[in-house]
């Protein structure tokens, strides 16, 4: 899947990545570097959590209209997943799915993918599956052709981008998938503050672990001496953005070395580590009808917790 030159490339990106975020006033590192296999892992376990209804009520919304969806998507399609995880939901739609011409799914997090891939494929004899380990938002080759291609995004980690890189990647795939091509998407929707900030401060500090565990990653790929306990969990909304920040906060005055290089913090100070956007479906349909995809069917749950779209690329 990845050869030993991209990991190489892969590791300048990050240093490079990191230094430049690190040295801006308000410092930041982008979310896409929480998915390591340990990082993944922890995802996985956030999925879990009473507190985090995401991953539960798309399943839901999923289960309700799959049939819908499947038919939408059409015979003999190629589905692409971006974002892929474990796998887990896209389960039901391969399940539904009429001849699919191929699955395949693209992820960062390598050795994740690679082991969710082997899975499916064991439970999925007849299917062609082909994970390709990728950062989405940048060129990827498609592993295999077939006219008919449907894009599944779910769980809702288009919030992780700004809104122009949101708008970007919606445009990729409408170029992706090619006039008449589908786009199936899973996003959190606006709601009560407080379920919001119960879904990203729960009470067993899962969702801390996955965010400091960001700092152990930078130590051991790029040589860095973190110490991930001085640094504290912090999420919450900005209503004015429509959106959950987290950050991890330094809670004393420390220098910290990367490699060659040395960060000042003083107490207080943050690394603002994720953005996640909570949409209205209908803005979201809007935004997506300026980047080429038409709105075909909207799906939601009793509560408007979670939506779904199924967008078509304009022929
Ligand atoms: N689709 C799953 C997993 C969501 S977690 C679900 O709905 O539960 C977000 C996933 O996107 C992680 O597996 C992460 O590794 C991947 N990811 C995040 N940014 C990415 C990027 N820029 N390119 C490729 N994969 C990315
Ligand atoms: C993957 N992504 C959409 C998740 C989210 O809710 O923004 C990642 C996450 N961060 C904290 N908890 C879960």
């Amino acid at each position: 899947m990845t050869n030993l030159a991209e990991i190489s490339i892969d590791t300048e990106r990050f240093r490079d990545d990191v230094v430049s975020g690190l040295s801006r006033s308000q410092k930041r590192i982008a979310a896409k570097y929480f998915y390591d296999a340990e990082g993944s892992r922890l995802f996985d376990l956030i999925t879990e959590l009473d507190e985090y209804y995401p991953t539960r009520v798309e399943l839901g919304i999923l289960a309700s209209h799959v049939d819908e969806m499947a038919e939408r998507c059409g015979p003999k399609c190629l589905l692409i997943e971006l974002g892929a995880g474990s796998l887990t939901k896209v389960r039901l739609l391969l399940d539904r799915l009429d001849r699919p011409a191929g699955f395949v799914p693209v992820d960062v997090s390598g050795e994740h993918l690679e082991s969710a891939a082997d899975q499916l494929k064991a439970e999925y004899p007849g299917l062609a599956v082909h994970p390709v380990c990728a950062d989405f938002t940048a060129e990827f080759a498609l592993p295999i052709r077939a006219p008919r291609r449907v894009v599944y995004f779910p769980g809702s980690t288009l919030g992780n981008f700004e809104p122009a890189e949101a708008d970007a990647l919606m445009r990729k795939v409408a170029k992706l998938v090619g006039p008449g091509g589908g786009f199936l998407i899973g996003v959190d929707l606006r709601k009560d503050p407080a379920v919001l900030d119960a879904a990203y401060n729960d009470r067993l500090g899962v969702t801390a672990a996955f965010n400091r565990n960001l700092l152990v990653r930078i130590n051991r790929e790029l040589g860095a001496d973190f110490e991930p306990e001085s640094f504290k969990h912090r999420a919450f909304y900005n209503r004015v953005r429509s959106r959950i920040e987290m950050h991890l906060v330094s809670t004393i005055d420390q220098r910290v070395r990367i490699g060659e290089g040395q960060f000042a913090f003083r107490r207080g100070e943050s690394i603002h580590t994720e953005n996640s956007y909570k949409y209205d479906l209908g803005e979201l349909g809007s935004r997506a009808a300026a980047c080429g995809l038409r709105t075909e069917a909207a799906w939601t749950d009793p509560n408007r917790y979670f939506g779904m779209l199924f967008l078509r690329a304009e022929s």
